[in-house]
Order: structure tokens, then sequence, then C-alpha cells
């Protein structure tokens, strides 16, 4: 299912990308980095962190991390050779292949509902630390994109599961007794060689979220990557404490 939901090409394309735009790419992951490294420096305790939506491993510190830690959860739909590769001597790290959405299963009509993706995590009592890393805006689009490739399927589906998906992930996060780190990519928009603004896309699809503790651009495709005339920017929220936020 995580191929046939584009994962697998995505995760490769997103490699390729980044390595094309790496210029582009690095004060937004040096952002997500710096944000990381200022929380982890706080924590108080340091056996468990969990990295949700790990993927190619760009915008978090691994290393600093892999030191901190006792233990570190590298948790993804998708790990590349390249990224098995890198973890695979590190006695601390382990990879976790897993469906953060909770929908898979129901997609495909293995079951009527969402798994619950995060119950293990949440009763780990040495968790001390979960990061959200870019994954919350990814959330959606695979299954917008299989709604409408799958008509038939979908008709037996919420027809708002793309926004439910983003909301559960908020909602999952929110269950952490201990620190939570949320770094997502909020909004889409393409402007033209003026700077005018010429397409906007609620990364969130209307999922309200508490007011953020930083944010910055990632210029996700510069003029002529995707298009000619075209830039495509995302807007980046970061929270240091979700929980906290959230409760507020
Ligand atoms: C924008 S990437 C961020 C990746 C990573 N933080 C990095 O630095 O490369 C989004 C990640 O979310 C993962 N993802 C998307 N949908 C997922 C799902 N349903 N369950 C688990 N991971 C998912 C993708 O495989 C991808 O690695």
């Amino acid at each position: 299912m995580t191929r046939r939901l584009g994962l697998v090409t995505e995760s490769v394309a997103l490699w390729a990308r980044g390595r094309r735009q790496h210029r582009a790419w690095a004060e937004h992951h040096e952002h997500c980095r710096a944000l990381v490294a200022g929380v982890v420096a706080d924590l108080p305790r340091r056996r468990t962190v969990a990295v949700l939506g790990s993927g190619l491993l760009r915008d978090i510190p691994l290393s600093l991390l892999r030191e901190r830690f006792e233990r570190v959860l590298l948790i993804d739909a998708v790990h590349l050779p390249q990224v098995r590769l890198a973890a695979v001597f590190q006695p601390n790290v382990r990879l976790v292949t897993r469906d953060l959405s909770g929908v898979m299963g129901w997609l495909e009509g293995k079951r009527d509902g969402r798994v619950d993706p995060v119950a293990d995590l949440v009763a780990d009592v040495t968790l001390d630390l979960v990061i959200s890393a870019n994954l919350m805006s990814q959330l959606g689009w695979p299954v917008a994109d299989w709604l409408d490739d799958n008509p038939a399927r979908a008709a037996a589906l919420p027809s708002d599961l793309p926004t439910r998906c983003i909301a559960w992930h908020r909602d999952d996060l929110a269950r952490f007794p201990r620190r939570v780190v949320l770094l997502t990519d909020v909004e889409m928009v393409e402007r033209d060689r003026s700077g005018t603004a010429v397409e906007h896309f609620d990364l969130m699809r209307g999922t309200v979220l508490p007011p953020q503790d930083e944010s910055w651009d990632w210029c996700v495709a510069p003029f002529g990557e995707a298009v000619a005339d075209r830039e495509t920017v995302h807007s980046v929220h970061g929270w240091r404490d979700f929980g906290a936020a959230i409760k507020r």
C-alpha cells in the first residue's frame, strides 16, 4: 500500500530534488536542526527520542540525537537503502516502518476505520522527546490522490479523509505526556518573477494549529525546477513544545 500511495516514488524524488536543490534547502534544514538542538539541550532526561517522518534524515540532527539519547527511533513509512545503511552501524538507532496516518488498511478495505499509529509510543514511559519532522503536510495529499484514482472505494470512505489525517496527527501529538517538537510546512505559495503570488495552497487543509514559536520560508522549487517562470515557496512553522502550545 505504501508503494501504491506513491510514497516510495516520492521518497526517491525527494532525495533527488534535495540533492539538486542542496543550497536552496540548506537554510530550511539548518533551521529545523537548530530548533531541535535547542530543545534537546533543555531536556531534563534523554532516554528515548522518536522521530516521526524521519525519511531522509535531512532535517534532524541525527548525530546529536545519537550522542545524547540512549535510544533513537526513526519512524517512517519508507526507509530508503541509503538511510538503512546510515542507521545499520548505530547500535542505539532503530528504524521502524509504520504508516503514521493509520488509514492505509482502511483505504484498502482490509479494516473498517483507522488504526492508532502511536499507541505503543504514547505508552512508552522512556520516551522523553517526540519530533514530528516535516511529516504533517505529507499525510493528506497521498490519500487525496489515492481517493481520486479509486473512485469506487472512495465512495465508501469519508470525503474529507485527507484533512482528517492531518488533524489526527495533530491530536496524536497532543497525547504524548512529554516533550513534542512539531515541524511542518503549512502553506504553499507560487510566485512569478515579479514576486507576485499566483497560487496559494493551505497545506493544513483547514486544520487549526496553535500559534507557532518560529516560522521561516523554504524555497522548495526555485525558478526553473518545476516551472521556468515560477518558484514555489513553503511557509514552515516550528513548535518547541507542541503539547504546551495546544493546551494554551
Ligand atoms: C517531507 S518528507 C520529510 C522527511 C525527513 N524529515 C527528512 O528530513 O528527509 C516527509 C516524510 O513523511 C513520510 N510519510 C508520508 N506519509 C507517511 C505515512 N502515512 N506514514 C509514515 N510516514 C509517512 C515520507 O515517507 C517522508 O519521508
